[in-house]
């Protein structure tokens, strides 16, 4: 045997010790301080948002009225109506929601003349808590009077509030009002109180509370949530929405900006997509469009990734094709938008977004062109669009796509292809079992290093033989196959969960990130996974090994280590998804005992997320089932003993000072 022979063989031996250590073996962790392995990008963790699941209308969009414009196909989807009204579009308000609701009183009507909203799955209303009434109007006659009531569940003592309406040009009314109960499936209910016509147009009620005190912004507590995980990037607003089920329901950036009311409504893909679970109700207003993306962008710290059309609708669905000679529209599309993003105000596309109150640009930086793409198709057309990109804006990075699965032929001809194009860094998906998680933590390792960088765009762990919950055991999983994308962080250079939210009453897909119902919301075990990734990512992955495990799954063991720089700090996370506790010894700058790189400081954190339960979830009753526990451990001089539990994922962060 050769040398290299024979270090291959002692390697091998090594990791078949490692596959037949005892669960319960001690092990020793070995983290080289100074050996860093790869710079970890300061935006790598991040969140990707797609109005699924009713996470936009209904969710995130503090917009409490469904079909507020009476613009659905079927103008009163989510209205009662009683008495005389009609849905005329004449001499409309808005151009591009052009219906409105006649509401008609004459002195012989026994039941009087109104319409009630119920909301998405009901309207959530806090005792105490204000709320916005606003509304278009015009009257043909006269001064009218519009009394709107809050109502509970149980239809008892309304809240009641008048408004006078008069003039026959439309013009804009607020009114506020406060709930003297709570109940999360309150409806809004609008009578005409007075004999004679009213004209009435986007009816809508936001709570006074929105997210930055932004009025028609954003639910406060679903924001405050994505900014808790601290994303680094920002990927909107899909995802198959993009795509659209055939060219004409795509999403078009263009048409989700401007004035609110004039955002013309699209059908959501989720509305019919599984026919099990058929949604005829859920279109999307825009209320969450361009602008207010790039807005929470800025509020988060997170870089913008938008992804636009690339000319293919979802070819799962239709597959509807642009020809490549008339793609000009959709390539100005993406241009229009990077301008909208980061032009001047002088600019057509930087006027708007300075004439919505942003005249400083947002700072874009990357482009996402097409979702889930396949065939010849897709990077026929991606050329155009990187070529055009590239001749007017070189220091945007260009994402394309790798197509919908983590392997096979698909993916096998698109990378290459992103290649030949010199793409920055190509979106790859995966919905995939916890055994693939926690088998495919070396998944990058031998990724090229010369190529595009990746960006893991969707992915979930999908328990599909247990219905794909939220358990532990899926958290688990992500864990431990984050270690791999932490140790490649030089190649992977972007990751996000998907799909984000999902309202309890109303979603299509699970596993989701965050779940919420009309007054509160619940974090998953996923989601403290990312915010934990996210929180302590440092600065560079650091050489990390084990006599033990090849910490990529060998004795149960997954780990990786990281510096912050910044901060200070050696971060440790080590993923125990075997059942027994196994003690650990992290050594720091390991065979320099006694000349460590830097000084340690005698007490580490730590922080745990455990449970015996694989299957544990966090529900609306039980929120905090499965959480991240904080504690201390012990350093003494250049090592740090703890057990990490059965079942555990674990962050351990020492602080550190130059010696
Ligand atoms: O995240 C849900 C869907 O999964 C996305 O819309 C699509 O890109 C993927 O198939």
């Amino acid at each position: 045997m050769n040398k290299p022979q024979i270090i291959a063989s002692l390697a091998a031996l090594c990791l078949l010790g490692a596959a037949h250590a005892q669960n319960t073996d001690p092990v020793e962790i070995k983290v080289e301080t100074k050996n860093e392995i790869a710079a970890i990008r300061p935006n790598m963790y991040g969140i990707f948002f797609e109005d699924i699941n009713f996470g936009a209308d209904g969710g995130l969009y503090a917009e409490l009225v469904k079909n507020r414009s009476f613009d659905f196909p079927n103008h009163l989807t989510g209205w009662v109506a009683w008495g005389d009204v009609k849905i005329e579009n004449a001499d409309p308000c808005f151009e591009r929601m052009p219906n409105y609701a006649v509401l008609s009183l004459d002195g012989n009507s026994l039941t009087g003349t109104g319409l009630d909203n119920e909301g998405f799955k009901g309207i959530g209303l806090k005792k105490g808590e204000s709320y916005r009434i606003r509304f278009y109007a015009k009257v043909p006659r006269g001064t009218q009077t519009l009394q709107f009531e809050l109502v509970d569940d149980r239809n008892n003592n309304p809240v009641k509030a008048k408004i006078e309406v008069s003039g026959d040009e439309w013009k804009e009314y607020s009114l506020p009002v406060e709930s003297t109960f709570t109940c999360a499936k309150s409806r809004l209910r609008v009578r005409l109180a007075s004999k004679g016509s009213v004209l009435l147009d986007h009816v809508s009620m936001f709570p006074a509370r929105t997210w930055k005190g932004r009025e028609g912004g954003m639910r406060e507590d679903l924001a405050q949530a994505l900014c808790d995980l601290h994303p680094g990037v920002f990927r909107f607003p899909g995802g198959c929405i993009v795509e659209g089920t055939n060219l004409e329901t795509r999403y078009q950036w263009k048409n989700t900006v401007g004035r609110p009311e004039n955002r013309p409504l699209n059908i959501n893909r989720w509305n019919y997509t599984f026919p099990h679970k058929l949604f005829p109700d859920y279109f999307q207003s825009y209320g969450l469009g361009f602008f207010e993306y790039f807005q929470l962008c800025e509020d988060f710290g997170a870089d913008a990734l938008p992804v636009l059309s690339c000319g293919i609708s979802c070819q799962y669905e239709l597959g509807q094709l642009v020809p490549c000679d008339e793609l000009q529209p959709y390539i100005d599309d993406a241009l229009d938008l990077i301008e909208f993003a980061n032009g001047d105000p002088s600019t057509p596309w930087g006027k708007v977004r300075a004439e919505m109150g942003h005249p400083e640009p947002f700072g874009l930086k990357m482009i996402a062109i097409g979702n889930e793409q396949w065939d010849a198709v897709y990077p026929e057309r991606l050329e155009l669009f990187v070529k055009a990109i590239r001749a007017e804006y070189p220091e945007i990075l260009i994402v394309g796509s790798s197509g919908p699965s983590a392997s096979g032929d698909r993916f096998d001809y698109l990378w290459p292809e992103m290649k030949r194009l010199g793409v920055d860094l190509v979106d790859e998906h995966y919905y995939m079992s916890p055994d693939w998680f926690f088998a495919n933590a070396g998944r990058y390792d031998d990724y090229d290093r010369k190529g595009p960088k990746v960006f893991a765009g969707e992915y979930a762990s999908h328990d599909q033989p247990h219905g794909k919950p939220n358990h532990f055991l899926a958290a688990l999983s992500e864990a431990a196959f984050m270690t791999g994308l932490e140790r490649n962080a030089d190649v992977v250079w972007l990751a996000t969960y998907a799909p984000l939210f999902a309202h309890k009453d109303a979603w299509q897909w699970n596993p989701d990130l965050i779940w919420f119902d009309n007054m509160t919301h619940i974090v998953t075990p996923n989601y403290y996974v990312q915010q934990l990734y996210s929180l302590y990512k440092g600065t560079d992955a650091l050489r990390t090994s084990s006599p033990q495990s090849d910490l990529k799954g060998g004795g149960n063991l997954y780990a990786t280590s990281a510096i912050d720089k910044q901060k200070g700090e050696i971060i440790i996370k080590i993923v125990n998804s075997g059942k027994q506790a196994r003690p650990v010894t992290l050594t720091l700058d390991p065979g320099k005992k006694l000349r460590q790189a830097y000084a340690y400081a005698p007490a580490a954190r730590s922080i745990v997320m455990q449970s015996d339960d694989l299957m544990a979830e966090n529900t609306f009753e039980n929120p905090d089932a499965i959480r991240p526990v904080e504690g201390e451990v012990a350093v003494n001089g250049n090592q740090v003993e703890f057990t990490a539990k059965g079942q555990s994922f674990n962050v351990i962060v020492v602080k550190i000072s130059e010696k």
